[in-house]
This record gives structure tokens, sequence and C-alpha cells, in this order.
């Protein structure tokens, strides 16, 4: 291909490039949307062949020469503004001025944003299955560790006891509403741009609905101004995998905590060591996992400031707004699957747990609890209890708080064995069996719909790329009718 031939369609003699020539270039990160660029050309052309814009033996010559592009790859194109202008270039390269046709009743700004829109749509679905594997891995950790006693905390600080299992839950819960940002997010992603032209629509006679089934989409982005300058399908995409990002670094950072004080023993797949003390087993991966939040506010906030203010309708901006909701979404994909691996292959040391359950008179709202079941008015319980905390919080403890501020025996007012009951950390978590509350009951009952939860949500995911993998079968089938 000689130099003259390969020169990029769009740029022309008048703008070669200049100093700026690489600059202004997104050809090489452009390399996510060459795929998605093809389908968009094929399905294009295919409409503007059934519509009589374009002659059938037109559509036909520029259909197989974007079979040929596609098989020579990213790599091999012509220098280009970008993937658009370099796979046109790449027709005309092939086929001469006829290639041309393809770029007919629309624009790059069309053209890239349904290419984002399109390749988006395969990101959303792999890191949205991603997070409902995780959430495979929690309820099955849950499940082996439902009766597993642990102590809870807030404020880092021995609070109340639960279980390993209501715990891990927890996180499932945070989960599931991820999974639902990211097909929300996938929703509002799925439209299409095309045909919207530059911004202002074209007078050839279009049919927009037609590209849009061709390309899989669940119908168009209506406004032609609004179809090319909307970004918010990549803010919301970024904010989903950025809220993810928060729960996995919570994650991340109990488990390292954990760690520290011997609950739970990691798998050596999911830690490191130190290069001088032979002894350390560090939890590096999870400290990376709680590093990708880092990741995914930056491109919140590379996203947000790059389309502040962007008047419409396209402005070259745009170019550099993708990338960001790119990067977040592949580093939280990628911490997803390493936390889910940490806790899969984890070990939960139960009698550390267990022995640490009742630390810090982590008991005594259970026992204030009891009290107040009494009829006793919670607060006046709650006195009882912290002035019995003051004096080692044992059944002696209690004894004499109740006399002091009650006044008489303990069993006038509760049978002592109960309080004896409330003070046994598994005892105690068993009494909390509210909804959602973590006595064992109440876990299991959580577990039932945690299963049946995740098998929507798989069935959700697998649904979407059904219909996405019907649409490219379609597509082929409607492209090799015209070649
Ligand atoms: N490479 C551009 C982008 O990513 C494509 C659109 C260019 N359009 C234009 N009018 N300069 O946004």
């Amino acid at each position: 291909m000689s130099d003259e031939e390969s020169s990029d369609v769009v740029r022309r003699e008048r703008f070669s490039g200049g100093p700026a020539r690489g600059f202004l270039s997104s050809l090489d990160s452009d390399a996510r949307i060459f795929r998605a660029d093809l389908q968009v050309d094929r399905a294009h052309v295919v409409m503007l062949a059934e519509q009589g814009i374009v002659e059938e033996s037109e559509a036909a010559e520029i259909l197989a020469a974007l079979d040929d592009v596609e098989q020579a790859g990213h790599a091999d194109l012509p220098d280009g503004e970008d993937v658009h202008a370099a796979i046109e270039t790449a027709v005309i390269d092939r086929v001469g001025p006829v290639g041309g046709k393809m770029h007919t009743a629309r624009s790059r700004n069309d053209e890239v944003a349904t290419c984002l829109r399109y390749r988006l749509r395969a990101d959303l679905l792999a890191l949205a299955e991603s997070v409902v594997a995780f959430r495979e891995v929690l309820a099955e950790a849950a499940e082996s560790h439902a009766e597993t006693v642990m102590p809870g905390y807030t404020h880092l600080q021995p609070a109340q006891p639960t279980t390993v299992g209501h715990y891990l839950l927890s996180y499932e819960s945070a989960l599931a509403r991820d999974t639902e940002r990211l097909l929300d997010a996938f929703d509002r992603t799925n439209r299409s741009p095309l045909g919207a032209a530059a911004f202002a629509g074209t007078p050839f006679d279009v049919d927009r609905e037609r590209v849009a089934a061709l390309l899989g989409f669940d119908g168009v982005v209506e406004n032609s101004t609004d179809a090319v300058s909307a970004r918010d399908f990549l803010t919301e995409t970024t904010a989903a995998a950025a809220t993810l990002a928060t729960h996995l670094s919570g994650v991340a950072e109990d488990l390292i905590l954990f760690a520290n004080k011997g609950y739970v023993d990691l798998s050596d797949d999911y830690a490191s060591t130190s290069s001088i003390m032979p002894q350390k087993k560090n939890p590096d991966t999870l400290e990376l996992v709680r590093a990708s939040a880092g990741d995914a506010s930056a491109g919140m906030n590379g996203l947000l400031t790059t389309l502040k203010g962007l008047p419409r309708a396209y402005n070259r901006d745009l170019q550099r707004a993708h990338d960001h909701a790119f990067d977040a979404v592949d580093a939280v994909r990628e911490a997803t699957e390493v936390a889910a691996g940490a806790v899969a292959t984890a070990d939960w040391n139960a009698d550390a747990l267990e022995a640490a359950a009742g630390e810090g008179f982590s008991t005594a709202t259970g026992v204030a609890d009891l009290l107040a079941m009494q009829g006793i008015p919670f607060r006046t319980a709650h006195e009882i209890v912290a002035e019995a905390g003051e004096s080692g919080g044992d059944l002696a403890a209690i004894e004499a708080a109740v006399a002091d501020v009650l006044g008489g025996d303990l069993s006038e007012h509760v049978d002592p064995d109960a309080v004896a009951a409330a003070l046994d950390p598994a005892r105690s978590v068993a009494s909390r069996d509210s909804q959602g509350g973590p006595a064992p009951d109440a876990v299991a009952a959580a577990l039932d719909d945690v299963a049946a939860a995740v098998a929507d949500a798989e069935a959700a995911v697998e649904r979407r790329r059904e219909a996405l993998a019907n649409a490219e079968d379609r597509l082929a089938a409607e492209v090799s009718t015209h070649v």
C-alpha cells in the first residue's frame, strides 16, 4: 500500500496533521472499538442498501472490504486520525472511490458514540458476571459459616457478636445492588445513536430503528443532538463501577484486619511475602483490591471533569472521555475477580473467632435487651449493664449493678439463667432472629433468598448476552445476503 493510497481520507492534504498529528489521533486506544466499528459499518451499509441509498453492488464491495479489513486486524490499519477514518481509508484503499459511499448519511460523531455503546455493553456484562460470581462465592462461604460466631465491630471497636455467614451476606447484599446498577447502566447504554449524523440529522431516508436492531440495540437515542453529545452512559457505568469498588475495598480492608488478628488465613495464592523478612505472609492482593477504588474514582473524576461544561454538540474533548470509563471498568473487574478468589480460598479460624466474639463485653447489648424485655425501660437497662461493664461484665457484676440501680436480687427481675445465656456469644447471636438478623435461622432464610437472587441475576446477564449474540448472528446473516 503506497503512502498516497493510505493517507487519511478524512484529513486529506489540507489537514495533513502537522506537529499535533499524534496528539489528535486516537487510533491506538481505538483498538478497543475496532471490532465495534466494523459491526457499525456493516449494519449501516446493510441499511443504506435496503433503503436504496447505495446500490446493492456497491454495498457488496464495501462489505467484502470490511471483512478483509477485519482479517488484517487493527494493527494493519493505515494511519488515521482515529479508527473510523482509518477503516474508511482501508476500505477505499481496497475498493476505490466507491468505498467512500460507506460514510453516506452519517458522521464520525454518531459513529463513535455508537461504537462506544456497542463495546461497553460487553464490558458491562462481563463486569456484572464477575460480580454475580463473587456473590456466589460469598453465599457459599456464608453457608459454610452460618453458625461460626465472630466479633462484630462498629468504629472498629468490639460491638456485638455476629456470624461469619451474616457478615459475608452483608457484602452479598451490597453486590446485589451493584449488579442492578450495572444492568441498569447496560439498559441505558443499549440504545443506538446512529443516524443522528453530525448532530442535526440527515436528509437521506435512513432507517435508524433498523440499524439499531441489526446491532442488537434496544431502540435509538431519539434526539439527534443528544445522541452525539450524550456520554452519561459512561458516567453511570463508571459510577456503578466506582460504587462496586468501594464495596470491594471494604471487603479487602476487613480481610486484611481479620488476617492481622488471626481470624482468617488467606491462601498463599492470594498472599505475598517480604524480600527481607522470611516469616512474612502479606495480604498484598487484597491491598491492591483496596487500591482499585482509586482507579475507579480517578475514572469518575476524569470523566466528569472532561464532560463538565461541554457545549452542545460534539467536541473533541469527548475523545478523551471514554477511556476513563473503560479503564475503571477493567480495573474493577480484575479487582472483583481477585477479591472473589481470595474469599473463596480463605480459611476462617473458627476457634479464634469464637474466642474473640465475646471480647470487650460485646454481649452487653443483649443483656440490656433481656432486661428491657422484662419491662425495665431500655435506658435504665443500658445504665445497669454499663455499670456492670465497669466491673467485668460477668454475671456477678450484673447482679451487683441490678442491686445498685433497681434494688433486690437479680432473680426478682429476671431469670439468672437467661442472663447467663445472654452473656454467651453464640446464644446472643441466636437470640437476634429479627428479619435480616444474624441468628442462624434468619441467615438460613437469607441464604435461600440469595440463591434465588443469584440465579435471577445470572439469567438477567445471560438474557442480555444472548440478545447481543443473536444480533451478531443476524447481522452476519444479513451481510452474507449482500456480499
Ligand atoms: N475519534 C473521535 C472520538 O473518539 C471520533 C469523532 C471525531 N469527530 C469529529 N468531528 N472530529 O471522539
